[in-house]
């Protein structure tokens, strides 16, 4: 049997993940393969690691990707220091929460949870009290949860973490290259970032950073590993075992990004042709102008949806800026305007998990797929559709009211 070339169609991406890549980074990964040992593929190693640092508005010695999806960065940093026993809290207020949590609980930790209504997000104060009395090793949350479209506020979390001597652990897979993420100032210990979201390259590495608080915990527990700590060491009695993962092993990643350059897995040497053209392309625009961007794009669609009739789901105080959250008029067959849209004008968006499913849309203005001539297209498409799902909406309205923030965007610019 003869199988076909590669044809694939051409998509208007409009999801929170995976979205489209910049052609640049595409050209970029077709770059031929060097060694991983090669001193011109150990450069970039060096530069890709400069790069995440800016990105991630970090000093931090470590800051490199881990090979696999975004949830791989989430383990290797989990598993590295988490020991069986240890007490996690990880408050949830979505699905990516509950990933958190079942990755802490394979690698034996007691976790502890507490969870608000989807839609929401934490009051600090509240997390913080709940800290106090659990005593935890860890806190891990998530930035931006994807799945409602909220961000949690960090920093007087993080304050409390180094107060109350906690790791802090912070999923930003959804909002790195977006919104801003202070790794330093919001005193967060690890966090973890995506590459298929905001910073518009595909799913396949998970750029990491960690401080010298989590450095210690990783070569201590090394330590032990290598017989080197002592029975009498109190704290290493509980830790006589290792890390469960050889491929999440941080202590061994460690060694292969920095100048021993000890061999561990074989690198996905176009991944970081990939993840270096992505990370350049944000520090090209800036970080501060690429997240007005996200705000700018934000504003048109969500000014547009509005004037359609339709009503945002979740409380708006919390909006993650490049997830819209919206309702699923009653009575409305959420999948079957999902799938004209994509057969008729060749555009996705997405539904949502658990208790949101058949509940709302969510449309993601993420990385290179965040520009004017998507917002636009969704927003015609979506009114279009719902009309042929004899939906009853205020039309022409929508695309009027996003090309007037456009517009008044265009003129504010102009005076400037
Ligand atoms: C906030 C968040 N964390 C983790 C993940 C898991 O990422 P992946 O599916 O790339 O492993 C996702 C995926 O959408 C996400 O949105």
């Amino acid at each position: 049997m003869g199988f076909n070339s590669l044809n694939t169609p051409s998509r208007t991406i409009m999801t929170p993940g995976p979205v489209e890549v910049d052609p640049r980074v595409l050209r970029a990964m077709s770059t031929p393969i060097l060694g991983q040992f090669d001193p011109a593929f150990t450069k970039l190693m060096n530069e890709v690691m400069e790069m995440i640092r800016q990105v991630f508005q970090t000093k931090n010695r470590w800051a490199f990707p881990i090979d696999g999806t975004s949830r791989a960065g989430n383990e290797a940093l989990l598993a590295s220091i988490i020991e069986p026993g240890d007490k996690v809290f990880v408050p949830i207020y979505g699905r990516f929460g509950h990933l958190l949590v079942e990755i802490c609980e394979r690698y034996g930790a007691d976790v502890y949870s507490i969870q608000c209504p989807w839609g929401e997000v934490f009051d600090p104060d509240v997390v913080i009290a709940e800290m106090a009395k659990i005593s935890p090793k860890v806190v891990a949350i998530v930035h931006g949860e994807t799945s409602t479209g909220r961000m949690q506020p960090l920093e007087k979390i993080g304050k409390a973490c180094r107060e109350q001597d906690a790791i802090l652990v912070v999923d930003a897979v959804a909002s790195i290259g977006g919104v801003e993420v202070k790794t330093d100032d919001w005193f967060i210990d690890g966090l973890i970032g995506g590459t298929q979201k905001c910073l518009s390259v595909p799913a396949g590495m998970a750029p990491i950073t960690f401080n010298e608080r989590i450095e210690k915990l990783i070569l201590e527990r090394k330590k032990v590993e290598a017989g080197i700590a002592t029975a009498e060491d109190e704290q290493y009695q509980r830790s006589r075992m290792a890390i469960a993962s050889n491929y999440f092993d941080l202590a061994m990643l460690m060694d292969y990004w920095s100048p021993r350059r000890l061999n561990h897995h074989t690198e996905a040497t176009s991944m970081v042709y990939g993840l270096y053209e992505g990370l350049r392309l944000v520090l090209e625009e800036g970080l501060k102008p690429r997240f007005i961007r996200h705000l700018l794009h934000e504003k048109a669609l969500v000014t547009g949806i509005q004037a359609m009739g339709l009503k945002l789901y979740g409380d708006s105080e919390h909006k993650l800026p490049c997830v819209t959250c919206i309702e699923i008029p009653a009575g409305v067959d959420g999948e079957s305007v999902r799938k004209m849209l994509l057969k008729e004008f060749s555009i996705e968006i997405a539904s949502s998990f658990g208790p949101l499913q058949g509940k709302i849309w969510r449309i993601g203005t993420m990385g290179y797929s965040c520009r004017k001539e998507n917002v636009l297209a969704v927003l015609g498409g979506l009114e279009a559709v719902l009309i042929r799902h004899e939906v009853q909406v205020n039309r022409g309205e929508a695309l009027q009211a996003a090309m007037d923030i456009y517009a008044a965007e265009e003129s504010a610019m102009t005076i400037l």
